[in-house]
């Protein structure tokens, strides 16, 4: 039936490329809805790509990459190939082998009614096509592209690109069937200015090359949200046998310190789960305006310098990450509707990942941070337009896939593996999760698959009663989630808690210890104040978290002279530091927030400073985010735009 509609749809239409007719738009719109995967325009059951092979020249003086996008394809005797694009521009259309192509005919449909999806790209074929070759450029609506000028990046004089395809942005700068139901293998020709250096999610150099060309490979097949690049001043550092990072030179010395347990991560992760399938596992240290605190691309994670905090606190987002090398990237979310089976398993992976490097203390207190933010959130989506999406499987059809990343994927689904843990014995879980990934590795899974795979693997077997689909198919948490309790959390509420009721908890206290001097008594003197070093980030954000909603500039004020947290160089302190702030009026530290925004471009953080902000003086808000709105990536300048146009 799909079928069927696609040459009906081609036959009044296959006419020469930039004409857009106006009887698409209604097609256009069909095609979106008869797939299983809403968020993608391709045909991939009558013909997929197999294997893509891309010819790209960056280019920094017009900010455009021009590209040939040369798809092997498997054909299932497809009339059309459709393929999905956004924001580019195709000049012309070939099949057949590179020394022997022949052009094509191809349509472009209209643009989806709110611009989500993009537009598809309908390519003649035949019954022999195995070889679509399509030659295009980018322009200034491909979101995925972030052009940096050189001020802002670390030496202040190189330029810097990079790209985010996650969920459906590949499309902005490869034209794709950009599902991530289909796996591909990728290689890729790159050509960029000979002082910057390209890397990839493939197998990268170590080295700048002399003429400004690589070569990247990536052999085993990966969905096309996982395809990046970065062109920027780069160096290597190794970490370890299979482990380093790529960074601007300046940073070096700060990351060798902060990334030095990646070896033992990446030793925790394979102890657990089993053998890591990638080969190599790299970072990648972007500029500050990098949307996310990292990205999970194949075998160069993508992380934001945020990260980097002179005190290894915030190096859960690499144990995070380097989860995703089993939870996502081996197996995938079929669609973005299943999207908790990507982030679900890898919050709960990356707690693991924490316990056995740092105990239980410390992967008891992220949960716990976690769990604190899952019922703010869960609070939000109840009153919210649509009260259905604090289900695991979501229904994201007409809307953006990005609406799905929020703690519910993330944190509920976590809590749901937990649970299950505690409920079965951790012993049969592992065992069970490991088999999981080793059956499903290299492939793509969606919620009904898993849930029969578990039952069959897991529940039956041991003849366990357990609610799992209460948990992927209703709203809300529930009951039987598992508690997690931290000490140290709880005396950071007591202490907030203390502080609001006046005790003088920075109060300088003066006590005397006896210690032995050359055989002798002696008394030192100790002074105790309470300072920032004594607590970690998580307990911070408790502390923050734990004072009253209304809370006066005095005592704000002495937070600030004894804590120091707006300067502190730690961004999630910050973040809640100063959205406490805007919230309270206390407008003292307007400047420090002010030069935060202009700095930092991860979405996390800018939404609720600037949410904080346009409650109390949205005149501000509009316009700093006026001034700084060119240099934050299109995920963070989309998202803070529209929640700026929310009247108080
Ligand atoms: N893959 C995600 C980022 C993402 C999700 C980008 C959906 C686009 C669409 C990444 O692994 C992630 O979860 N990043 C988190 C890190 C955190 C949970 C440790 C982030 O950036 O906040
Ligand atoms: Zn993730």
């Amino acid at each position: 039936m799909k079928y069927y509609c696609y040459i009906i749809f081609l036959a009044g239409l296959l006419i020469s490329c930039d004409q857009k007719p106006s009887s698409l738009e209604t097609s256009t719109e069909k095609l979106a809805d008869s797939s299983f995967d809403n968020h993608s325009y391709s045909n991939l059951s009558a013909i997929h790509t197999t294997h893509l092979d891309l010819e790209l020249e960056v280019n920094f003086e017009n900010k455009t990459i021009y590209g040939v996008a040369r798809h092997t394809m498997k054909n299932n005797n497809a009339d059309t190939a459709i393929f999905d694009i956004n924001g580019l521009l195709i000049q012309k259309v070939t099949l057949g082998t590179k020394s022997n192509e022949k052009e094509t005919d191809f349509v472009i449909g209209n643009m989806d009614k709110d611009s989500i999806l993009g537009q598809p790209l309908l390519v003649r074929t035949d019954s022999s096509t195995e070889q679509i070759n399509i030659y295009y450029q980018t322009t200034e609506y491909s979101n995925a592209l972030d052009w940096l000028d050189s001020n802002l990046t670390s030496s202040k004089t190189k330029p810097f690109l990079y790209t985010q395809g996650q969920a459906i942005l590949t499309r902005t700068w490869i034209p794709i069937q950009d599902s991530p139901s289909n796996r591909i293998t990728y290689s890729a020709k790159v050509t960029v200015p000979k002082d910057l250096m390209a890397v990839m999610s493939a197998k990268n150099t170590k080295n700048k090359s002399v003429d400004g060309h690589y070569f990247f490979e990536m052999k085993k097949p990966i969905p096309s949200y996982l395809i990046a690049l970065a062109v920027g001043d780069l160096s290597y550092q190794s970490l370890g046998p299979n482990t380093g990072f790529y960074c601007e030179p300046e940073l070096a010395k700060a990351c060798l310190y902060e990334f030095q347990d990646l070896p033992k991560m990446m030793q925790a992760a394979e102890k657990i789960y089993g053998k890591y399938q990638w080969d190599q596992y790299d970072l990648l240290v972007l500029p500050y305006s990098f949307p996310f605190g990292g990205m999970e691309n194949p075998m160069l994670t993508f992380v934001n310098p945020t990260i980097i905090t002179g005190d290894r606190s915030l190096t859960s987002v690499v144990a995070h990450e380097l989860a995703h090398s089993w939870s996502g990237n081996l197996v995938t979310n079929r669609t973005w509707n299943d999207f908790w089976l990507n982030e679900g398993f890898t919050v709960y992976f990356e707690q693991r990942i924490m316990e056995e490097l740092y105990g239980k203390d410390v992967s008891d207190i992220l949960a716990a941070v976690e769990f604190y933010e899952l019922q703010d959130e869960l609070k939000t989506i109840a009153n919210s337009k649509y009260p259905e999406d604090s289900r695991l499987f979501l229904d994201l059809k007409n809307r953006n896939p990005d609406d799905g990343m929020t703690d519910i994927a993330y944190v509920k689904g976590a809590f749901f593996l937990k649970t299950l843990e505690q409920k079965v014995g951790r012993k049969k879980f592992d065992v069970f999760i490991q088999s999981y990934f080793e059956k499903h590795a290299f492939k793509t899974i969606n919620s009904d698959e898993f849930i029969r795979y578990l039952d069959k693997n897991l529940l039956s077997n041991e003849e366990v009663k357990f609610n799992h689909l209460d948990w992927i198919y209703k709203e809300g948490l529930p009951k039987n989630c598992i508690q997690i309790q931290s000490n140290r959390l709880d005396n950071m509420k007591i202490l907030a808690n203390d502080f609001s009721q006046g005790k003088a908890i920075f109060k300088t206290k003066i006590r005397y210890e006896k210690i032995r001097v050359k055989g002798k008594n002696r008394r030192k003197k100790i002074i105790e104040h309470l300072k920032r070093e004594d607590h970690i980030v998580q307990e911070w954000q408790t502390f923050i978290r734990a004072l009253p909603k209304s809370i006066s500039k005095e005592q704000l004020k002495i937070i600030d002279i004894n804590l120091g947290f707006k300067k502190c160089g730690n961004s999630e302190i910050m973040t809640e530091w100063f959205t406490k702030a805007l919230e309270n009026n206390y407008t003292e530290i307007n400047g420090e927030i002010e030069r935060f925004l202009k700095k930092v471009g991860r979405r996390k953080y800018l939404v609720p400073i600037y949410k904080a902000m346009n409650k109390v003086n949205p005149q501000l808000a509009n316009q700093i985010f006026e001034n700084s709105k060119n240099q934050y990536h299109a995920v963070s300048r989309n998202s803070i735009e529209e929640l700026l146009k929310e009247v108080n």
